[in-house]
């Protein structure tokens, strides 16, 4: 399944202006709902609430037709805050509930019992229906669900040809236990579409500020792409839907890619009814296994440096 993810609504970490704020982001809603779009995520930290506005006003009264998921960042140790912050997140949203609300990073000052408790008070005050969390490993996943007392809906993390962490355990935990997985940057951050080299990287503090838009990661990601494009060209096809197909090619896998534009938009809808064959789908993952892209303190060294030599 391909839903929409909306961090870049009304957020400058993407760079993409008023216009596309202003106007961009709501055509961009609105065309996802006419092509039967059905899960929209968004966060209270993307734009400080602005996406959530933008997403809320955009669907007008055709709330009804999206499962829309938004996100809570505990930094207070209180059941009241992951309460009060939903019922804000709401109102930004416009809407009596919320189908899923996750809580955004794992935060270990604040007791999981606590930010459970907060989510079972929305969910009796009938605000919240599902709950989900993000960037958890399997360990503390299964910590939130026990002190929920229920099942915790989905795990949504990073996990495309360029981050692959989730097959580890997370995947099959989903998969075992009627589970989700929601995939965020499912196209690397826009890396998979093949647009970017090293000489020509994207612009915006969200993509600059991650190793993954290391010039020298750009290279090493090359022959990973090359090999995303062959099967593109077999199916008439961009390399950015070939990169979806494979993440929603994973059971129990959502993929939220975001877009800069409605026709991206369209052609990630697309992607869905792209079926890749069981060799191609084996062959991008033995492409994926042979990118090992520097990670760890040294990268995000270098991102630093990069940053202090543009300032
Ligand atoms: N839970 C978390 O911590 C977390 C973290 C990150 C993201 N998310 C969620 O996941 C969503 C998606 O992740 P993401 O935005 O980081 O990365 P992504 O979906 O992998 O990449 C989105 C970018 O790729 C490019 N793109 C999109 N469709 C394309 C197409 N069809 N052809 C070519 N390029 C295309 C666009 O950038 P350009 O056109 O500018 O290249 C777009 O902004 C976010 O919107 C957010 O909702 C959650």
């Amino acid at each position: 399944m391909i839903g929409l993810g909306t961090w870049q609504f009304g957020s400058k970490d993407w760079g993409y202006g008023a216009q596309y704020a202003d106007v961009e982001a709501a055509r961009i809603v609105e065309r996802a709902l006419d092509l039967g779009v059905n899960v929209i995520d968004t966060a209270e930290i993307y734009g400080r609430g602005n996406s959530e506005r933008i997403v809320g006003k955009a669907l007008g009264d055709r709330r009804k037709e999206v499962f829309l998921a938004t996100k809570v960042l505990p930094v207070a140790p209180t059941a009241g805050y992951v309460e009060q912050h939903g019922r804000k997140s709401a109102g930004r949203l416009g809407v009596d509930v919320i189908d899923l609300y996750q809580i955004h990073w794992p935060n270990p000052v604040v007791p999981i019992a606590q930010q459970m408790e907060g989510m079972r008070r929305l969910q009796r005050a009938g605000v919240v229906t599902e709950v989900g969390v993000s960037n958890f490993s399997l360990a503390r996943w299964r910590a939130a669900e026990d002190a929920l007392g229920s099942p915790v809906l989905s795990d949504q993390v990073q996990y495309s040809l360029v981050a692959r962490k989730p097959d580890a355990d997370l995947i099959p935990y989903a998969q075992a236990n009627d589970r989700l997985v929601i995939a965020y940057s499912p196209l690397g951050m826009g890396l998979l579409s093949g647009r970017y080299t090293s000489s020509n990287p994207p612009t915006g503090s969200a993509r600059l500020n991650n190793p993954l838009f290391l010039p020298e990661n750009i290279d090493r990601a090359q022959p990973l792409i090359d090999a995303v494009r062959a099967v593109a060209s077999a199916h008439d096809a961009t390399p950015a839907q070939v990169a979806l197909a494979w993440v929603i090619s994973h059971d129990n896998v959502v993929a939220i890619p975001g877009a800069s534009s409605v026709e991206q938009l369209e052609a990630n809808v697309a992607a869905a009814d792209l079926e890749l064959t069981s060799d191609e789908i084996a062959s991008l993952t033995r492409a994926s296994d042979a990118f090992t892209p520097p990670s760890g303190v040294g990268a995000y060294a270098k991102v630093a440096k990069r940053r202090a030599l543009r300032q």
